[in-house]
C-alpha cells in the first residue's frame, strides 16, 4: 500500500507554473522526484528560470524530466496542442494534474462586469479545468492511479475581494471537483481543490500594500505564502485516501 502515495517518478502537469503558487508547487513536487510539465501563458522567463533552477538543484539525486509549454488555457486548441507536446516529450499523459492557472480582474459589482469578462473568466478558471481533466483521465483510469487538484479560491465560498464572475468560476470548480471525486473514486483517482485567500508573493497579490484594508482584516495578521498553498497540494497528492474535499487556506478569513 505504500506505493499508493509514493509519487517519485510520476509526471505532474502544473498549469500557471510561471506564477507564485504554481512555481511553489513545482518546487515541492520536484523535491519529491516528480517529473514536471509546466505551463505559462505570457511569462516565459520565470518558467525557464524555474526549470533551470530545479534541474540544477536535483541533478545529483535523480534525473528530473521537465518540459515547458506555452498555453492560453482559454483555448481548447492550445490545451490540445500542449497534450501533444507532453505525449512527445514524456511519452505519456500526466499522473498528477494541478490545474492552477487562473485569472481574476478585481471588479466587485455585478453592474460593472461585462458579459465578455464573465465568459473569459469562466473559460480560464472553470472550462479549462474540465478540458484538462478530460485530457488526463483516460491515462489515470487505465493505470488505476491519479491525483487531480484544482486551484479554487475563498471566492468560491462567497468570500474574497472579487466579483461574482470570479466567485462563479471558482465555486464551479468545487462543484465539478465534488462530482468528479465520486465518479472517479472507483479508478483510484482522487479529486480535491484548495481554496486559498490572500496569498502574497503572487502576481495577483504581490504584497500586503496592494490590498492594505483587506490585509489588515486577516485574523492571522499576515498574507499567506505560496509555499503554504503548495504544502496543501503536496499533502493531497501524497494522501490518496482524501478525496472530494475543498480545503480553505485563508489565515482565518471566512
Ligand atoms: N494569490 C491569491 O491570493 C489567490 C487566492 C485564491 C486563489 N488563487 C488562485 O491561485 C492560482 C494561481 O494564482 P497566483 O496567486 O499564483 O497568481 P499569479 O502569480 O498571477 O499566477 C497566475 C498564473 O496563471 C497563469 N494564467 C493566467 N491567465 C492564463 C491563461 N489565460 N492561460 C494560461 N495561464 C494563465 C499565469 O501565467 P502567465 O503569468 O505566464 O501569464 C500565471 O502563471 C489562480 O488560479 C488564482 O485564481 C490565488
Amino acid at each position: 500500500m505504500e506505493q499508493q502515495n509514493d509519487i517519485s517518478g510520476r509526471l505532474a502537469l502544473i498549469t500557471g507554473a510561471s506564477g507564485g503558487i504554481g512555481a511553489a508547487c513545482a518546487r515541492q513536487l520536484a523535491a519529491k522526484g516528480v517529473h514536471l510539465a509546466l505551463t505559462y501563458s505570457t511569462n516565459v522567463s520565470s518558467t525557464s528560470s524555474l526549470a533551470e533552477e530545479l534541474k540544477s538543484k536535483h541533478s545529483d539525486s535523480y534525473s528530473l524530466r521537465i518540459s515547458i509549454h506555452k498555453v492560453d488555457v482559454s483555448s481548447a486548441d492550445e490545451i490540445q496542442h500542449m497534450f501533444e507536446e507532453i505525449d512527445q516529450q514524456h511519452g505519456k499523459r500526466p499522473d498528477i494534474l494541478v490545474s492552477n492557472a487562473g485569472y481574476g480582474k478585481r471588479i466587485p459589482q455585478v453592474w460593472d462586469i461585462s458579459l465578455e469578462e464573465f465568459d473569459y473568466t469562466i473559460n480560464v478558471n472553470l472550462r479549462a479545468s474540465f478540458i484538462l481533466a478530460k485530457g488526463v483521465v483516460e491515462h489515470m483510469k487505465s493505470q488505476r492511479w491519479g491525483r487531480i487538484v484544482f486551484m479554487s479560491s475563498i471566492a468560491g465560498q462567497g468570500g474574497g475581494i472579487n466579483g461574482c464572475h470570479y466567485a462563479a468560476s471558482k465555486g464551479g470548480l468545487t462543484g465539478m471537483m465534488k462530482n468528479l471525486s465520486t465518479r472517479l473514486a472507483e479508478y483510484n483517482i482522487s479529486v480535491n481543490d484548495v481554496a486559498p485567500a490572500m496569498i502574497g508573493e503572487t502576481g495577483m497579490i504581490p504584497s500586503a500594500s496592494a490590498i492594505p484594508e483587506v490585509a489588515a482584516g486577516i485574523p492571522l495578521g499576515r498574507l499567506g505564502l505560496p509555499d503554504e498553498v503548495a504544502n496543501v497540494v503536496t499533502m493531497l497528492v501524497t494522501t490518496g485516501y482524501m478525496t472530494g474535499q475543498s480545503l480553505l487556506l485563508g489565515g482565518g478569513l471566512k
